[in-house]
């Protein structure tokens, strides 16, 4: 039977592809983004039917995760994972940084996380075990391990949904439902490249090519989102897997 997922910010980067990569698996899938045309977008370039189904949701409104989640529980009593990798970034010294921006980034990459997780849980619960759990997987940011200055409170967010991983992974663990974040370096999305367009005239400049080479593509996170989907993963809980060429391994010696 095919199993189902919700993907946050499904219409772009790197939830696009997991969206795309778990439709290939025979997942049937929920894409909620703020983005209506974005959402539709990526419905034109999509032939997946009946497995794929587009919602509407600004994660960090309680009222409208609330009323997407009501959406899936319409169709479907269980949900076999929840992958959140909706996200904002406004980059700036915290000198420069504006309240406005500084809300924006908490409500979408910190609460939107913890809304959407507690609003999944009652279907993320359903028939899941500690033998057989349900899953979360948080995009989280290498940016909340090594922060990087010019990126404003963008790193302190993603810190923060970092710790946030490890409480609900020990606080929903023992009742079938575990909890991981992935934390890319720089992948080449729509995200990076609006930042690679202004940072020439601000304080941050994007890491460029990794140890290995390259920036990441997103297939390279959505292979681990669906490594923490799989079977393999079952006993793997409250992690942050940096996925990021070994970028933050080590400082260069310049
Ligand atoms: N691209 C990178 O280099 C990079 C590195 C580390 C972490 N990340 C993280 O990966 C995740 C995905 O980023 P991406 O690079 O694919 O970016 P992206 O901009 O390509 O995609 C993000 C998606 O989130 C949606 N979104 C924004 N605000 C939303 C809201 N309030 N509610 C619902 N959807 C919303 C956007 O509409 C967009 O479709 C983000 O959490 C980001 O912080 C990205």
């Amino acid at each position: 039977m095919s199993r189902t997922a919700v993907v946050t910010g499904g219409a772009s980067g790197i939830g696009r592809r997991t969206v795309e990569r778990l439709l290939a698996e025979d997942w049937t899938v929920w894409s909620f983004d703020v983005s209506e045309e974005a959402l539709a977008e990526h419905a034109r370039t999509l032939a997946a039917g009946s497995r794929l189904r587009f919602q509407k949701c600004d994660v960090s409104k309680p009222e409208s995760v609330k009323a997407a989640f009501e959406s899936v529980r319409q169709a479907s009593d269980k949900l076999d994972a929840l992958i959140c990798s909706a996200g904002v970034i406004r980059i700036g010294s915290l000198e420069e940084q504006t309240l406005e921006d500084v809300d924006l980034m908490i409500g979408v990459n910190m609460k939107g996380p913890w809304l959407c997780v507690r609003e999944a849980l009652p279907l993320l619960r359903k028939d899941a075990s500690v033998a057989a759990p349900s899953r979360v997987v948080i995009v989280g940011s290498v940016g909340g391990i090594r922060p990087k200055t010019g990126s404003g409170f963008y790193s302190a967010t993603k810190a923060a949904v970092h710790v946030l991983t490890g409480i609900l992974a020990v606080e929903l663990g023992p009742t079938g439902v575990i909890v991981n974040a992935v934390a890319p370096g720089t992948v080449a999305t729509p995200m990076v490249e609006a930042l690679e367009n202004r940072s020439a005239t601000s304080s941050y400049k994007p890491s460029g090519d990794s140890p290995l080479g390259r920036v990441a593509q997103p297939d390279d996170v959505a292979d681990v989102v669906l490594f923490y989907l799989s079977d393999a993963a079952k006993y793997v809980n409250g992690t942050v897997l940096p996925v990021d060429g070994g970028t933050r391994a080590a400082f260069v010696k310049k």
